[in-house]
Protein backbone atom coordinates (compact mmCIF):
# COMPACT_ATOMS: atom_id res chain seq x y z
CA UNK A 1 0.00 0.00 0.00
CA UNK A 2 1.03 3.46 -0.69
CA UNK A 3 2.76 5.40 2.37
CA UNK A 4 3.40 8.88 3.12
CA UNK A 5 4.86 10.04 6.38
CA UNK A 6 3.69 13.40 8.01
CA UNK A 7 5.91 15.17 10.46
CA UNK A 8 2.22 16.60 12.42
CA UNK A 9 3.71 20.62 13.79
CA UNK A 10 0.47 21.47 16.06
CA UNK A 11 2.36 24.52 17.69
CA UNK A 12 0.22 27.11 20.02
CA UNK A 13 -3.14 28.57 20.91
CA UNK A 14 -5.81 26.60 18.66
CA UNK A 15 -3.06 24.73 16.57
CA UNK A 16 -2.89 21.57 18.86
CA UNK A 17 -7.40 21.49 18.70
CA UNK A 18 -7.64 22.03 15.26
CA UNK A 19 -4.91 19.39 14.29
CA UNK A 20 -6.60 16.79 16.62
CA UNK A 21 -9.94 17.04 15.60
CA UNK A 22 -8.28 16.92 12.07
CA UNK A 23 -6.39 13.78 11.91
CA UNK A 24 -9.22 11.16 12.42
CA UNK A 25 -10.50 13.04 9.02
CA UNK A 26 -7.18 12.28 7.22
CA UNK A 27 -6.80 8.83 8.12
CA UNK A 28 -10.49 8.09 7.60
CA UNK A 29 -10.07 9.54 4.02
CA UNK A 30 -6.43 7.68 3.68
CA UNK A 31 -8.49 4.25 4.17
CA UNK A 32 -11.32 5.11 2.19
CA UNK A 33 -8.90 6.24 -1.16
CA UNK A 34 -6.33 3.11 -0.05
CA UNK A 35 -3.00 4.57 1.05
CA UNK A 36 -1.69 5.20 4.65
CA UNK A 37 -0.61 7.90 6.42
CA UNK A 38 2.12 7.79 9.47
CA UNK A 39 1.71 10.74 11.71
CA UNK A 40 4.76 11.57 13.62
CA UNK A 41 3.92 14.44 16.30
CA UNK A 42 6.67 17.41 16.42
CA UNK A 43 6.95 20.12 19.10
CA UNK A 44 6.97 23.74 17.82
CA UNK A 45 6.47 27.51 18.63
CA UNK A 46 6.27 28.59 21.81
CA UNK A 47 5.28 24.97 23.45
CA UNK A 48 9.01 24.05 22.12
CA UNK A 49 10.67 26.87 23.43
CA UNK A 50 9.09 25.99 26.93
CA UNK A 51 10.13 22.65 26.95
CA UNK A 52 13.40 23.40 24.92
CA UNK A 53 14.47 26.62 24.89
CA UNK A 54 14.19 26.54 20.79
CA UNK A 55 11.11 27.40 18.62
CA UNK A 56 12.64 24.19 16.04
CA UNK A 57 14.67 22.17 17.97
CA UNK A 58 16.55 19.82 15.86
CA UNK A 59 14.50 16.67 17.03
CA UNK A 60 11.56 18.35 15.46
CA UNK A 61 13.69 18.95 12.30
CA UNK A 62 14.93 15.76 12.00
CA UNK A 63 11.26 14.46 11.75
CA UNK A 64 10.00 16.67 8.96
CA UNK A 65 13.20 15.64 6.89
CA UNK A 66 12.17 11.90 7.09
CA UNK A 67 8.52 12.91 6.10
CA UNK A 68 7.29 13.35 2.66
CA UNK A 69 5.20 16.65 4.00
CA UNK A 70 4.71 18.98 7.01
CA UNK A 71 1.20 19.36 8.69
CA UNK A 72 0.98 22.54 10.44
CA UNK A 73 -0.99 24.28 13.23
CA UNK A 74 0.04 27.53 14.17
CA UNK A 75 2.71 29.10 16.58
CA UNK A 76 2.86 32.18 18.81
CA UNK A 77 1.12 34.22 21.56
CA UNK A 78 1.41 36.80 24.14
CA UNK A 79 3.67 34.95 26.14
CA UNK A 80 6.82 34.96 23.59
CA UNK A 81 6.21 38.40 22.48
CA UNK A 82 8.93 40.10 24.59
CA UNK A 83 11.52 37.50 23.11
CA UNK A 84 13.98 39.21 21.07
CA UNK A 85 12.41 39.07 17.00
CA UNK A 86 14.39 36.13 15.92
CA UNK A 87 13.59 33.75 18.66
CA UNK A 88 10.17 34.67 18.52
CA UNK A 89 8.15 31.46 17.52
CA UNK A 90 6.84 32.47 13.95
CA UNK A 91 10.13 34.02 13.28
CA UNK A 92 12.66 30.96 14.51
CA UNK A 93 10.54 27.81 13.23
CA UNK A 94 8.79 29.18 10.06
CA UNK A 95 11.41 30.87 8.34
CA UNK A 96 14.03 28.26 8.90
CA UNK A 97 11.48 25.42 7.96
CA UNK A 98 11.28 27.06 4.50
CA UNK A 99 14.68 28.08 4.24
CA UNK A 100 15.25 24.34 4.80
CA UNK A 101 13.22 22.57 2.40
CA UNK A 102 13.10 25.60 -0.18
CA UNK A 103 9.45 26.20 -0.14
CA UNK A 104 9.21 29.08 -2.24
CA UNK A 105 6.09 29.13 -3.17
CA UNK A 106 3.10 29.70 -1.47
CA UNK A 107 -0.49 28.56 -2.23
CA UNK A 108 -3.57 30.60 -1.05
CA UNK A 109 -6.60 29.01 -2.26
CA UNK A 110 -9.72 31.26 -1.98
CA UNK A 111 -13.15 30.38 -2.94
CA UNK A 112 -16.78 30.77 -1.62
CA UNK A 113 -19.14 27.75 -0.34
CA UNK A 114 -22.44 28.75 -1.79
CA UNK A 115 -23.54 28.00 1.26
CA UNK A 116 -21.39 30.77 3.11
CA UNK A 117 -22.03 33.85 1.01
CA UNK A 118 -23.37 35.36 3.87
CA UNK A 119 -20.36 35.16 5.77
CA UNK A 120 -18.72 37.13 2.89
CA UNK A 121 -18.46 41.40 3.77
CA UNK A 122 -19.28 40.99 -0.48
CA UNK A 123 -22.20 40.99 -1.78
CA UNK A 124 -23.19 37.68 -2.81
CA UNK A 125 -23.39 38.33 -6.48
CA UNK A 126 -19.97 39.74 -5.95
CA UNK A 127 -18.93 36.47 -4.03
CA UNK A 128 -20.48 33.75 -5.90
CA UNK A 129 -18.32 31.94 -8.66
CA UNK A 130 -15.03 33.09 -6.39
CA UNK A 131 -12.62 30.08 -7.20
CA UNK A 132 -8.89 31.97 -7.32
CA UNK A 133 -5.70 30.95 -6.11
CA UNK A 134 -3.04 33.18 -5.48
CA UNK A 135 0.73 32.02 -5.80
CA UNK A 136 3.34 34.15 -3.58
CA UNK A 137 6.70 33.76 -3.85
CA UNK A 138 7.79 33.32 -0.13
CA UNK A 139 11.77 33.83 -0.72
CA UNK A 140 12.55 36.49 -1.83
CA UNK A 141 11.87 40.19 -2.64
CA UNK A 142 12.39 43.19 -0.28
CA UNK A 143 12.26 41.34 2.94
CA UNK A 144 15.14 39.60 2.33
CA UNK A 145 17.05 42.31 0.30
CA UNK A 146 20.60 43.62 0.93
CA UNK A 147 21.45 46.05 1.70
CA UNK A 148 19.01 46.90 4.46
CA UNK A 149 19.27 49.17 7.26
CA UNK A 150 19.30 51.95 8.92
CA UNK A 151 21.69 55.17 8.44
CA UNK A 152 22.59 58.08 10.41
CA UNK A 153 22.46 61.17 7.76
CA UNK A 154 23.08 65.07 8.72
CA UNK A 155 19.58 65.35 7.39
CA UNK A 156 18.16 62.61 9.78
CA UNK A 157 17.47 58.95 9.88
CA UNK A 158 17.34 56.82 6.59
CA UNK A 159 16.05 53.65 6.05
CA UNK A 160 16.84 51.40 3.46
CA UNK A 161 15.12 48.22 1.84
CA UNK A 162 16.01 46.26 -1.22
CA UNK A 163 13.80 44.57 -3.46
CA UNK A 164 15.99 41.75 -5.23
CA UNK A 165 14.68 39.66 -7.61
CA UNK A 166 16.96 37.12 -9.99
CA UNK A 167 15.65 34.99 -13.22
CA UNK A 168 16.31 31.57 -11.57
CA UNK A 169 13.56 32.56 -8.50
CA UNK A 170 11.41 34.26 -10.93
CA UNK A 171 11.03 31.08 -13.28
CA UNK A 172 11.36 28.94 -10.52
CA UNK A 173 8.04 29.85 -8.92
CA UNK A 174 6.73 30.84 -12.48
CA UNK A 175 6.70 27.11 -13.78
CA UNK A 176 4.79 26.24 -10.03
CA UNK A 177 2.11 28.55 -11.16
CA UNK A 178 1.63 27.49 -14.85
CA UNK A 179 1.28 23.92 -13.28
CA UNK A 180 -1.58 24.92 -11.76
CA UNK A 181 -3.12 26.83 -13.99
CA UNK A 182 -3.28 23.94 -16.02
CA UNK A 183 -4.65 21.81 -13.77
CA UNK A 184 -7.56 24.61 -13.33
CA UNK A 185 -8.84 27.21 -15.58
CA UNK A 186 -5.72 27.64 -17.04
CA UNK A 187 -5.89 31.37 -16.81
CA UNK A 188 -2.70 33.20 -15.33
CA UNK A 189 -2.19 36.71 -13.99
CA UNK A 190 0.90 38.31 -12.80
CA UNK A 191 0.59 41.18 -11.00
CA UNK A 192 3.60 43.45 -10.55
CA UNK A 193 4.27 47.15 -10.75
CA UNK A 194 6.30 47.15 -13.62
CA UNK A 195 5.39 50.74 -15.00
CA UNK A 196 7.45 51.66 -12.03
CA UNK A 197 9.45 48.94 -10.31
CA UNK A 198 12.71 47.63 -12.63
CA UNK A 199 12.54 43.88 -10.46
CA UNK A 200 9.03 43.88 -12.19
CA UNK A 201 9.73 44.44 -15.71
CA UNK A 202 12.44 41.11 -15.07
CA UNK A 203 9.15 39.75 -13.71
CA UNK A 204 7.35 40.49 -16.65
CA UNK A 205 10.08 39.20 -19.08
CA UNK A 206 10.65 35.87 -17.63
CA UNK A 207 7.19 35.02 -17.00
CA UNK A 208 6.23 35.35 -21.01
CA UNK A 209 9.77 32.99 -21.56
CA UNK A 210 8.21 30.42 -19.20
CA UNK A 211 4.69 30.89 -20.45
CA UNK A 212 5.68 29.99 -23.69
CA UNK A 213 6.16 26.27 -22.22
CA UNK A 214 2.68 26.29 -21.59
CA UNK A 215 0.44 27.53 -25.10
CA UNK A 216 -2.56 26.35 -23.24
CA UNK A 217 -2.35 29.07 -20.14
CA UNK A 218 -3.64 32.11 -20.88
CA UNK A 219 -1.30 34.91 -19.54
CA UNK A 220 -2.46 38.49 -18.41
CA UNK A 221 -0.74 41.11 -16.71
CA UNK A 222 -2.17 43.26 -13.98
CA UNK A 223 -0.77 46.17 -12.11
CA UNK A 224 -1.33 45.71 -8.45
CA UNK A 225 -2.90 48.78 -7.45
CA UNK A 226 -5.24 47.51 -9.86
CA UNK A 227 -5.66 43.89 -8.90
CA UNK A 228 -6.29 45.27 -5.05
CA UNK A 229 -9.27 46.93 -6.59
CA UNK A 230 -10.51 43.79 -8.75
CA UNK A 231 -10.74 41.50 -5.79
CA UNK A 232 -13.64 43.36 -4.41
CA UNK A 233 -15.29 44.68 -7.25
CA UNK A 234 -14.84 41.62 -9.83
CA UNK A 235 -12.99 38.94 -8.12
CA UNK A 236 -14.59 35.74 -10.04
CA UNK A 237 -12.39 37.15 -13.17
CA UNK A 238 -9.32 35.34 -11.80
CA UNK A 239 -8.04 32.01 -11.55
CA UNK A 240 -4.18 31.92 -11.18
CA UNK A 241 -2.50 34.84 -9.43
CA UNK A 242 1.33 35.17 -9.38
CA UNK A 243 2.81 37.32 -7.96
CA UNK A 244 6.36 38.37 -5.79
CA UNK A 245 7.22 38.11 -1.96
CA UNK A 246 5.25 41.77 -0.56
CA UNK A 247 1.94 41.71 -3.01
CA UNK A 248 1.46 38.52 -2.49
CA UNK A 249 1.17 39.14 1.39
CA UNK A 250 -0.80 41.66 0.96
CA UNK A 251 -3.33 40.50 -1.61
CA UNK A 252 -3.53 37.09 0.24
CA UNK A 253 -4.99 38.44 3.37
CA UNK A 254 -7.27 41.42 1.26
CA UNK A 255 -8.54 37.77 -0.81
CA UNK A 256 -8.81 36.18 2.87
CA UNK A 257 -11.55 38.85 3.36
CA UNK A 258 -13.74 37.97 0.51
CA UNK A 259 -14.72 34.85 2.20
CA UNK A 260 -15.03 36.01 5.61
CA UNK A 261 -13.55 34.38 7.76
CA UNK A 262 -9.86 33.28 8.65
CA UNK A 263 -11.14 29.84 9.97
CA UNK A 264 -11.78 28.84 6.45
CA UNK A 265 -8.67 29.20 4.41
CA UNK A 266 -5.98 26.76 3.80
CA UNK A 267 -2.25 27.51 2.73
CA UNK A 268 0.46 25.40 1.14
CA UNK A 269 4.06 26.20 1.08
CA UNK A 270 5.33 24.20 -1.67
CA UNK A 271 8.61 23.97 -3.57
CA UNK A 272 10.87 22.02 -6.65
CA UNK A 273 10.08 18.45 -5.00
CA UNK A 274 6.75 17.29 -3.69
CA UNK A 275 7.38 18.30 -0.19
CA UNK A 276 5.12 21.06 1.53
CA UNK A 277 4.44 22.73 4.41
CA UNK A 278 0.38 23.17 4.82
CA UNK A 279 -1.16 25.22 7.63
CA UNK A 280 -4.62 27.62 8.01
CA UNK A 281 -4.10 31.13 6.62
CA UNK A 282 -5.04 31.83 10.21
CA UNK A 283 -2.43 32.51 13.26
CA UNK A 284 -2.86 30.75 16.78
CA UNK A 285 -5.78 33.30 17.81
CA UNK A 286 -5.43 33.17 21.86
CA UNK A 287 -8.49 34.55 22.15
CA UNK A 288 -10.59 31.67 21.42
CA UNK A 289 -7.53 28.96 22.26
CA UNK A 290 -8.66 26.43 24.80
CA UNK A 291 -11.89 26.68 23.65
CA UNK A 292 -13.36 24.35 21.27
CA UNK A 293 -14.60 26.96 19.25
CA UNK A 294 -12.06 27.63 16.84
CA UNK A 295 -13.14 26.95 13.23
CA UNK A 296 -11.54 23.49 11.78
CA UNK A 297 -12.30 23.97 8.74
CA UNK A 298 -8.98 25.53 7.22
CA UNK A 299 -6.98 23.28 9.17
CA UNK A 300 -9.44 20.26 7.32
CA UNK A 301 -8.79 21.86 3.87
CA UNK A 302 -4.92 22.19 4.63
CA UNK A 303 -4.82 18.57 4.64
CA UNK A 304 -6.77 18.35 1.70
CA UNK A 305 -4.29 20.43 0.33
CA UNK A 306 -1.65 18.09 1.06
CA UNK A 307 -2.99 14.87 -0.48
CA UNK A 308 -3.27 17.05 -3.50
CA UNK A 309 0.14 18.33 -4.22
CA UNK A 310 2.16 16.44 -1.73
CA UNK A 311 0.84 13.15 -2.17
CA UNK A 312 -1.02 13.44 -5.52
CA UNK A 313 -4.53 11.87 -3.73
CA UNK A 314 -6.87 14.44 -5.85
CA UNK A 315 -9.73 11.76 -4.99
CA UNK A 316 -9.14 11.84 -1.93
CA UNK A 317 -8.47 15.31 -1.24
CA UNK A 318 -11.74 16.54 -3.52
CA UNK A 319 -13.90 14.04 -1.30
CA UNK A 320 -12.88 16.09 1.81
CA UNK A 321 -13.53 19.50 0.31
CA UNK A 322 -16.95 17.58 -0.74
CA UNK A 323 -17.83 16.39 2.73
CA UNK A 324 -17.14 19.58 4.35
CA UNK A 325 -19.38 21.81 2.01
CA UNK A 326 -22.37 19.12 2.44
CA UNK A 327 -21.39 19.49 6.50
CA UNK A 328 -22.20 23.72 5.68
CA UNK A 329 -24.94 22.64 3.60
CA UNK A 330 -26.67 21.19 6.24
CA UNK A 331 -26.41 24.26 8.14
CA UNK A 332 -24.50 23.59 10.56
CA UNK A 333 -21.38 26.48 11.45
CA UNK A 334 -18.82 27.22 13.91
CA UNK A 335 -19.18 30.08 16.22
CA UNK A 336 -17.25 32.68 13.99
CA UNK A 337 -19.65 32.20 11.36
CA UNK A 338 -22.82 31.05 12.69
CA UNK A 339 -26.12 32.88 12.23
CA UNK A 340 -28.52 30.46 13.49
CA UNK A 341 -27.66 29.75 17.44
CA UNK A 342 -29.01 26.07 16.72
CA UNK A 343 -26.55 24.73 14.62
CA UNK A 344 -23.59 26.21 16.20
CA UNK A 345 -21.16 23.53 16.74
CA UNK A 346 -17.95 23.50 18.69
CA UNK A 347 -14.56 22.76 16.66
CA UNK A 348 -15.19 18.55 17.64
CA UNK A 349 -18.40 18.14 16.49
CA UNK A 350 -18.33 20.17 13.69
CA UNK A 351 -14.94 17.86 12.50
CA UNK A 352 -17.50 14.81 14.12
CA UNK A 353 -19.68 15.89 11.32
CA UNK A 354 -17.28 16.12 8.43
CA UNK A 355 -16.03 12.36 9.02
CA UNK A 356 -19.59 10.90 8.99
CA UNK A 357 -20.29 12.61 5.86
CA UNK A 358 -17.12 11.10 4.31
P1 LIG B 1 -4.84 35.17 14.26
O1 LIG B 1 -5.01 34.67 12.89
O2 LIG B 1 -4.35 34.21 15.27
O3 LIG B 1 -6.25 35.75 14.77
C1 LIG B 1 -6.92 36.85 14.12
C2 LIG B 1 -8.44 36.73 14.40
O4 LIG B 1 -8.98 35.67 13.63
C3 LIG B 1 -8.75 36.41 15.86
O5 LIG B 1 -9.88 37.10 16.28
C4 LIG B 1 -8.99 34.93 15.84
O6 LIG B 1 -9.86 34.50 16.86
C5 LIG B 1 -9.59 34.71 14.46
N1 LIG B 1 -9.31 33.36 13.97
C6 LIG B 1 -8.13 32.88 13.48
N2 LIG B 1 -8.24 31.59 13.18
C7 LIG B 1 -9.52 31.23 13.47
C8 LIG B 1 -10.25 30.02 13.40
N3 LIG B 1 -9.70 28.89 12.94
N4 LIG B 1 -11.54 30.01 13.78
C9 LIG B 1 -12.12 31.13 14.23
N5 LIG B 1 -11.49 32.32 14.33
C10 LIG B 1 -10.20 32.36 13.96
O7 LIG B 1 -3.89 36.44 14.15
P2 LIG B 1 -3.29 37.37 15.31
O8 LIG B 1 -4.28 37.56 16.39
O9 LIG B 1 -2.74 38.51 14.60
O10 LIG B 1 -2.06 36.55 15.89
C11 LIG B 1 -2.13 35.70 17.03
C12 LIG B 1 -0.82 34.94 17.15
O11 LIG B 1 -0.67 34.06 16.04
C13 LIG B 1 0.41 35.84 17.15
O12 LIG B 1 1.31 35.34 18.10
C14 LIG B 1 0.96 35.69 15.75
O13 LIG B 1 2.35 35.88 15.73
C15 LIG B 1 0.61 34.27 15.44
N6 LIG B 1 0.49 33.97 14.00
C16 LIG B 1 0.98 32.76 13.59
C17 LIG B 1 0.89 32.38 12.28
C18 LIG B 1 1.39 31.03 11.92
O14 LIG B 1 1.58 30.20 12.78
N7 LIG B 1 1.60 30.75 10.64
C19 LIG B 1 0.28 33.25 11.27
C20 LIG B 1 -0.28 34.46 11.81
C21 LIG B 1 -0.15 34.80 13.12
MG1 LIG C 1 0.41 38.29 5.94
Amino acid sequence: MKTYRVAVLSGDGIGPELVRATIPILRLASHLYGFELIFEEALVGGTAIEATGKALPLETLEICKRSQAIFFGAVGGKQWDSLPPEKQPERAALLPLRKTFSLFANLRPVSCYPELLDASPLKPQIASGVDLIIVRELTGGIYFGQPKGKIYTEQGEKAIDTLVYETSEIERVSAVAFEIALRRRKKLTLVDKANVLESSVLWRKTVKEIAKNYPDVQLNFMYVDNAALQLVLKPAQFDVILCENLFGDILSDEAAGIAGSLGLLASASIGSTKFGLYEPAGGSAPDIAGKNIANPIAQILSGALMFEYSFQEEEAAQAIRTAVGDVLKEGYRTADIAQDPSYICTTEQFADKVAQKL
